[in-house]
């Protein structure tokens, strides 16, 4: 039987920098999931990118004194680079500028003109080239700012092609109602009905294109030459081009399955914008929209390149590990919420997680299995058997229920907590005193632990893959898929190794 898909994508990453701590957390949290699906069994397709048009690329490249595909190239070059340095499992890596990405783009407005929802007029706005839109008044800063890119927008007036949004956003709206769960967390859905009403109250339309004169960093409208499409056009179409749209393999197969993972900044084009055209267009909505909030510098300020208080993912990870980062992006913020980047953060969270509580588990458990080397026992008979598999119950229904919203503190937590209880119960059944009067239930009490262990690895497999890979090739005869339910699915090694690694090396960043 053909297993279930999965679709998930993260935005594509503007060109105009190199990637940082950000957008790494919105790959990682991807690459998480696509890895947490895949371990469930479901076939999976990750997609990844970058968007490479549009003014703000071109200004960054004129600066850079390179011409717009060369400079575009560097950057992007540099995002899939660091992504394939920190192991990110995506299945394809779309650039804007591949042709394969045009011929989608130029299908869709074709259609989408036809069918007369695409009209020619006149605008003037204020635009921010940051932003790449016209910013209504409500919008800005009180000082008349972007209240993103703190500079005042540039008056414009041009004519341009127009999306004929207003015939869609009421029944968007409907369809939200209907489905609430399309927009995730709730705070965001609340946000998009309210911006949806706004839009409405507005009366206004969605220019799509720029004129040629003014910018040719883009792609044509295939039914006017001189003009380019609207990066947000082009962009955020690059979801369907990125699984075959509109061929027959394997779009119909994720399309329905579509989860987009997003930060807060672009609410606006992915729950309003993206879905009246994709109803244009005449094809189904995406299935959910999953979006977070912001990492914040030391100066409490979202990370960005712009402010310069943005972590650089590599260097991080070889101060960190790859895996350490992981866990602290995933751990520390809450999906949905802000939360702050800092070093005592970080080591504070990676040495009590990580070193002190799983760390110290795997060692205590593995050295002394090794020093008093019980016969290995037939049956886990012990008191702690039945409590840890009434435990496995419960962290299983609450895990996998936190992963289906994304709220991967939540399931780390509960992870964690089987850790704590297992350190707890060896302070309780104190191993070294059963060794001391050759007490026959040290043999079930530490296979139990180290069952219990290779069960912890197991699942947090999503988030520490190549740590809990080395481990497990340690200690399971054969790499198991899937979640274990009981530690009778475990099959440990017939002879578990003398020698280990450490699992996690204490952080001293203060003083590094
Ligand atoms: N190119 C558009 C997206 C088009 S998608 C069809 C774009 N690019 S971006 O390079 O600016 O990336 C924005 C995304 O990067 C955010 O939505 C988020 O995923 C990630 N982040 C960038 N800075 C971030 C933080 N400080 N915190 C969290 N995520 C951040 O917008």
């Amino acid at each position: 039987m053909a297993s279930e898909s999965f679709y998930i994508t993260t935005p594509i990453y503007y060109v105009n920098a190199k990637p940082h701590l950000g957008h790494t957390y919105t790959t990682m949290v991807c690459d998480t999931m696509a890895r947490y699906m895949r371990q469930r069994n479901r076939e999976v397709f990750f997609l990844t990118g970058t968007d490479e048009h549009g003014d703000k690329i071109a200004r960054s490249a004129e600066k850079a004194g390179l011409d717009y595909y060369t400079f575009a190239t560097q950057n992007a070059t540099a995002f899939r680079e660091t992504w394939e340095k920190l192991h990110i499992s995506f299945n394809d890596f779309i650039r804007t500028t591949e042709e394969r990405h045009k011929k989608v783009v130029q299908t869709v407005l074709q259609k989408i003109y036809e069918k007369g929802d695409i009209y020619l007029s006149d605008y003037e706005g204020k635009y921010c080239f940051g932003c790449e839109r016209y910013l209504t008044e409500k919008e800005l800063t009180p000082e008349g700012n972007c209240p993103d890119h703190q500079v005042p927008p540039t008056p414009l007036k041009e004519t341009n092609y127009f999306f004929k949004l207003q015939k869609y956003l009421p029944l968007l709206r409907k369809e939200l109602e209907k489905n609430p769960e399309l927009i995730f967390p709730n705070g965001y859905y609340r946000e998009t009905l309210g911006a949806i009403d706004e839009l409405i109250k507005l009366g206004e339309d969605l220019s799509i294109s720029r004129p040629k004169k003014r910018l040719k960093w883009g792609i044509e409208l295939p039914f006017d030459s001189d003009f380019v499409t609207y990066v947000w056009f082009d962009a955020l179409l690059n979801y369907l081009t990125g699984i075959g749209y509109p061929k027959e393999d394997p779009f119909p197969r994720f399309w329905p399955q579509a989860h987009h993972v997003i930060a807060k900044d672009i609410l606006k084009p992915h729950a309003i914008y993206w879905p009246c055209m994709l109803m244009a267009a005449e094809l189904p909505l995406y299935k959910r929209l999953m979006v977070h909030g912001y990492w914040l510098g030391m100066d409490d300020l979202k990370m960005s390149k712009s402010l310069g208080n943005a972590a650089e993912p590599l260097s991080l990870a070889e101060k960190i590990s790859e895996d350490g980062m992981r866990y602290f992006l995933l751990r520390e913020m809450h999906f949905g919420q802000d939360a702050r980047f800092s070093d005592n953060i970080l080591e504070m969270r990676l040495n009590q997680d990580l070193a002190n509580n799983l760390g110290n588990l795997i060692q205590r458990v593995l050295s002394m299995l090794k020093k008093y080397a019980p016969p290995r026992p037939n049956v886990l008979e012990h008191p702690l058997f039945s409590k840890i598999e009434g435990f496995l119950q419960q962290i299983k229904d609450n895990y996998h229920k936190a992963m289906a919203d994304f709220q991967f503190h939540e399931a780390l937590e509960e992870i964690m907590s089987l850790a704590r209880f297992l350190n707890q119960q060896i302070e309780v059944y104190r191993p070294w005193d059963l060794a001391k009067k050759n007490d026959a239930s040290l043999g079930p009490f530490l296979y139990i632990l180290t069952k219990s262990i290779v069960v912890i690895l197991i699942y947090l497999e999503p988030f520490l893959p190549n740590k809990s890979k080395e481990f497990l090739e340690l200690l399971l005869e054969k790499k198991q898929r899937n979640f274990p339910e009981s530690l009778h699915d475990i099959e440990l090694k017939e002879k578990i190794p003398k020698s280990w690694p450490v699992f996690f090396n204490r952080l001293s960043l203060a003083s590094s």
